[in-house]
């Protein structure tokens, strides 16, 4: 089988990890924990970072961290992950749900303004939905795939309305937006290092920022707020949310891998983008103006009336020839748990989702694996 995204370690993965077996220091801290929280946020640019279990409790202490209260609305992107949108219902707030836009498939930051204008009030500093009363507290853009959003649009929108800006880049570590790095532009942002993503502890996440209040809460947060040293004292609901010595140990060793990787998938990227441009019916990653693109899963679309099978079809003629892809999630707003949430948009996360498939493209996938990915996808737009 090729792989979709798998991941791979090379380095000092296992040197690391032995350290902290033979140290005995295995545990939520040591060494390696504030080596990764360092190396990760200084790659990002950002002041500081605290290292958590996995991006899901990263993307919660920041919401906690920049106040989101319950009963507030949160706008998040449509096409995503389901993460971010239980993030912000553990707040006991509620997701207001941007459909994306065609182009690059994220969050259509056009409908942020448009639901701003028509359904919210600006008054004294706080916007608030002109029916329910809610406090609009927060944006979070989610940015899918390795592909930034279109975040100087949507910072100049948060100023004016005064909403803080979360970003999800969960999917994007090594993305940058006009020279900034992904996870640097919002008040906070968060990463996972899950086993799919572009390095990996295992299990993992951080939030980074600038604004070391925000991270000293979610540290605080993060370690059940334990307010004295010593003294078995709690100040607020905290969570057991932080990393491992051990998950951190291999973050280390795959941070020292970062920008290969990153060039990895850029390379692969590119050869998919030449060999499939041509095709009828495909319509390759697009990377916008000004952005960087990580491209996390190289993903492609399917126009089944020109192609000639539709996204799903493709996948099976995949599977069959051992080669692993991947649909999209299904947008937010369609899945019966978020049925009394607001939905913004017409549709067009619905229709990427029909279309959209994702193709292998780990960092360690071989020239040969490609070439396979690239003849299938050929020989089956001939059929
Ligand atoms: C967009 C998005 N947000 C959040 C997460 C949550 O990360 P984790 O699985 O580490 O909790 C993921 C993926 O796993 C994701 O794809």
């Amino acid at each position: 089988m090729i792989p979709l995204s798998t991941p791979f370690f090379d380095g000092n993965e296992w040197q690391y990890v032995k350290d902290c077996l033979d140290t005995g220091w295995v545990s939520s801290a040591g060494q390696y924990v504030n080596r990764f929280e360092q190396l990760l946020s200084g790659a990002v640019g950002a002041r500081s970072g605290v290292a958590v279990v996995n991006g899901t409790s990263a993307l919660h202490l920041a919401l906690l961290a920049a106040n989101v209260q319950p009963d507030d609305e949160v706008l998040v992107s449509d096409l995503t992950f389901v993460a971010p949108i239980n993030a912000i219902r553990y707040t006991g707030a509620r997701p207001v749900l941007i459909d994306a836009e065609p182009e690059t498939m994220q969050m259509n930051v056009k409908l942020v303004r448009e639901y701003l204008e028509n359904k919210c009030s600006f008054r004294q500093g706080v916007t608030r939905n002109k029916k329910s009363g809610r406090k609009v507290a927060a944006v979070v853009p989610v940015h899918i795939l390795g592909h930034p959003v279109d975040m100087s649009s949507l910072m100049d929108i948060a100023e004016e309305y005064g909403l803080s800006v979360i970003e999800d880049a969960t999917e994007s570590l090594g993305a940058s937006y006009k020279g900034t790095s992904v996870g640097n532009i919002g008040v906070a942002s968060c990463f996972s290092f899950n086993g799919n993503k572009l390095l990996t502890t295992g299990g993992g996440g951080m939030v980074v920022s600038n604004n070391l209040d925000i991270v000293s809460l979610a540290r605080h947060l993060s370690t059940q707020a334990k307010s004295d040293e010593v003294e078995y004292d709690h100040d607020m609901i905290g969570y057991n949310y932080r990393m491992t010595n051990i998950q951190a140990a291999i973050g280390c060793a795959q941070m020292e891998k970062l920008s290969e990787f990153v060039a990895k998938k850029r390379n692969i990227a590119a050869v998919y983008s030449r060999e499939l441009v041509d095709i009828p019916g495909v319509q390759i990653m697009i990377e916008a103006p000004d952005v960087t693109c990580a491209y996390w899963l190289y993903t492609i679309r399917v126009d089944d009336r020109i192609f000639g099978m539709n996204s799903r079809e493709l996948m099976r003629c995949l599977s069959d020839q051992g080669i692993q892809s991947r649909p999209l999630w299904k947008p937010m707003h369609e899945l019966a748990i978020n049925g009394s949430f607001t939905y913004v948009g017409g549709g067009c996360s619905s229709a990427l989702q029909r279309d959209a498939l994702s193709i292998p493209c780990s960092v360690h996938l071989s020239n040969v694996q490609q070439g396979k990915v690239i003849d299938v996808i050929k020989m089956a737009s001939r059929r």
